[in-house]
């Protein structure tokens, strides 16, 4: 395939970040992956689909007046819903999520499936968009992650960041045989740690789900990245040399 073609297979992509357990750095990378990939010169939309704890605009310093909950109840519609880019002063557009809603948590399966189907609608107007996704494996996350065309889930090292992993790939495989998983694995102390952690996840899915994941990268942990949280700041504007940082976009040019 020639670089041409290959482009063209490649943009109007939907990439869904998981992970199972919370508190991973999902909502970081998701934020860090746009920013990245706009800095390649790729359209890019950022979409909270966290519907339990949203924080998006808060881990970027947004205020933005229109969010998905809105779209839910019919209020406005997903186009109204965009933070542009124009406005935010971010690289990317974003749209925000509504957090603790219980009406977001409580939609129908009818709903959820409208919605997967007006993200994917939306994202045909991206290069790339990234949906984070809430952690847990519950109906909600299981059905709109199946809108999507990229999936990446992302662990650390630790045991219960790859036990939780491993119990979303498995529901996520039951209900879409031929996925193709692929892994980031974050907060490692380097890359050595990281492919271990990698080796371990690798090793169950392919012994009990025959399925062989692919390791898209490693992030190390990296003080930066809580330090440009804390001043909801993207991390690639505040920190553009960072180690965190340079691994996101060693993963940006994979995809
Ligand atoms: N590579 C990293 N190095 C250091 N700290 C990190 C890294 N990635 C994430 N974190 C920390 O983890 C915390 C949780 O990140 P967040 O994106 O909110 O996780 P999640 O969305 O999975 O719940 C952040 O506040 C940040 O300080
Ligand atoms: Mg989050």
């Amino acid at each position: 395939m020639n670089d041409q073609a290959q482009n063209n297979d490649l943009t109007k992509m939907l990439v869904t970040v998981a992970s199972g357990k919370g508190g991973v750095g999902k909502t970081w990378f998701a934020a860090t992956l746009c920013q990245a990939l706009a800095s390649r010169g790729k359209k890019a939309l950022l979409f909270d689909c966290d519907f339990g704890l949203a924080n998006v605009d808060i881990q970027l310093g947004l205020m933005p007046e229109n969010d998905l909950g809105q779209v839910i109840s019919s209020e406005i519609s997903m186009l109204e819903a965009i933070y542009p880019q124009t406005e935010s002063g971010l690289s990317f557009d974003v749209i925000s999520g509504q957090s603790g809603s219980g009406a977001l948590a409580s939609l129908t399966m009818e709903s959820l499936i409208s919605l997967g189907k007006d993200i994917s609608g939306i994202s045909q107007e991206y290069d790339y968009t990234v949906m984070d996704l809430g952690a847990g494996v519950e109906n909600s996350v299981m059905t709109l992650a199946r809108a999507s065309d990229k999936i990446l889930v992302i662990i650390t090292p630790d045991p219960t960041s790859l036990t939780d992993a491993y119990a979303f790939i498995k529901l996520y495989r039951m209900r879409n045989e031929k996925a193709e998983i692929n892994i980031v694995v974050n907060m490692a102390e380097d890359q050595t740690e990281g492919r271990r952690a990698f080796d371990k996840i690798n090793k169950v899915c392919q012994s009990f789900l025959n399925l062989t994941p692919k390791l898209l990268g490693v992030i190390v942990r990296d003080k930066h990245v809580a330090q440009a949280i804390r001043s909801q700041t993207p991390l690639l504007s505040k920190y553009p040399q960072c180690k965190a940082g340079e691994n996101v976009i060693e993963i940006a040019k994979k995809l």
